[in-house]
């Protein structure tokens, strides 16, 4: 067992604090305000080869490991969060599944531009009635003999107003429930596919998140993902790695959150001494500290095992649970030390706290994070 990260994990963590710390923190606050999505931030990205980091280099990614993606995320999410989930659903939810269970004309064709940073990803699966019940799929793709016509809503999708390129979870044939679920490639300006108004959420406000409306939208089946696979699993196992993605965000809002706190508790004097030599905030940075580095642990393990070709879907959930309750805990923490402070814009760590809540919710809720480990116990 090693603990030690290699060179080449410390210099993607060098590489991507350098970009999160100069570019991304400086308008984080006024993007979170008026809600501003970071179209060239997402291009620097692209650049640096975030947008694809597990992709293969035959296909416009940069070929590094999770471990590696979970090290960027980190750092990225500790200035910005919505970056973070940004290129959290690119990488995850997107390039993954296309690069792993894609046609090798869809990966030319899609992946490429998506993982190169040139086009943006979205993964279109919550409906109205559909979010913790995956399979309670209404989006119609009837099947018309070369093409499929598409009817039906998505709701809260990451990067619904940026992307180009969305994969859509579609119910072909209701009769075999989760198994008539199918997965289709939609590009955005196809005829019928609109995009709703934007969310004004709670936090990650610099994400954009929208309704999908597919009106008689025609599908050609040269965009359905694998024929033979069953839709409903394929979104099942990008979900497992989509939890990583997530977990490594959570980690990074609390990572994030808790340095603020440190360095503010250094300066920060009460009753003639810095509030750090109090033993009420000594406890509180030894909690958060020690809770981080936990939630790291298990997000390395998550990406340890999906690296190595071993089952994750229970650790991912884990992860995912654990940081998430992490970020939580550690920004409401943060915002207590910073007393009156955390309680305004300028410190950050009141747009943490906002943040934190959504990695408790997306991409299946805490609930739902404990139906699949208890699923993996049970078994
Ligand atoms: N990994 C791989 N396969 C899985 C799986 C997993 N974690 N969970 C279920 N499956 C497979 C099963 O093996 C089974 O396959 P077969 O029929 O081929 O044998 C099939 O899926 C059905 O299994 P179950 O009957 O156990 O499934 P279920 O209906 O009881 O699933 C659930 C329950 C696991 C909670 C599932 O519904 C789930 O994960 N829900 C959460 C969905 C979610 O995360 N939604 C939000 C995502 S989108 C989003 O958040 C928007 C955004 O901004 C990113």
């Amino acid at each position: 067992m090693e603990f030690l990260l290699s060179e080449e994990h410390e210099a993607v963590r060098e590489m991507a604090k350098d970009f999160a710390t100069n570019e991304l923190w400086p308008g984080a606050i006024e993007r979170d305000e008026i809600q501003q999505f970071p179209k060239s931030l997402v291009a620097r990205m692209g650049q640096l080869g975030l947008m694809g980091i597990m992709t293969s280099s035959k296909y416009g990614g940069s070929e590094m490991d999770t471990i590696s993606y979970v090290i960027a995320l980190e750092e990225i999410s500790k200035k910005d969060a919505s970056a973070g989930v940004i290129m959290s659903v690119n990488n995850s939810l997107v390039c993954w599944g296309l690069e792993k269970y894609g046609s090798e004309e869809q990966k030319q064709k899609y992946l490429t531009p998506l993982a190169s940073g040139e086009k943006l990803g979205a993964f279109a699966l919550s409906e109205p009635e559909a979010g913790s019940d995956a399979t309670e799929q209404h989006t119609i793709a009837e099947d018309k003999g070369d093409y499929f016509l598409v009817n039906g809503i998505k709701n809260w999708i990451t990067n619904g107003g940026s992307c180009d390129i969305v994969l859509v979870i579609v119910q072909s044939n209701q009769n075999l429930k989760h198994k008539g679920i199918n997965v289709l490639i939609i590009e955005k300006g196809t005829d019928g596919f609109t995009v709703g108004p934007k969310e004004n959420k709670m936090g990650i406000r610099s994400s954009d998140t929208h309704q999908l409306i597919f009106s008689d939208v025609k599908v050609s089946k040269s965009n359905l993902i694998l024929p033979e696979m069953n839709g409903f699993r394929f979104a099942m196992e990008t979900l497992n790695g989509g939890r990583i993605g997530i977990a490594a965000q959570a980690l990074g809002i609390a990572s994030g959150a808790y340095e603020l706190a440190l360095n503010y508790s250094k300066e920060r004097k009460t009753f003639g001494k810095p509030i750090n030599q109090h033993q009420a905030i000594q406890f509180k940075l030894s909690e958060m500290a020690t809770q981080i580095d936990a939630a790291r642990l298990l997000c390395y393990k998550a990406a340890w095992l999906k690296d190595h070709g071993k089952d994750y879907s229970m650790a991912s959930a884990q992860a995912k649970l654990f940081a998430s309750k992490v970020a939580m805990d550690t920004t409401i923490e943060a915002v207590q030390i910073h007393g009156g402070y955390g309680y305004v814009k300028e410190f950050h760590v009141e747009r943490m706290m906002r943040d934190a809540k959504i990695t408790q919710i997306y991409e299946g809720t805490s609930e739902i994070q404990k139906m699949i480990i208890s699923r993996e116990l049970l078994k």
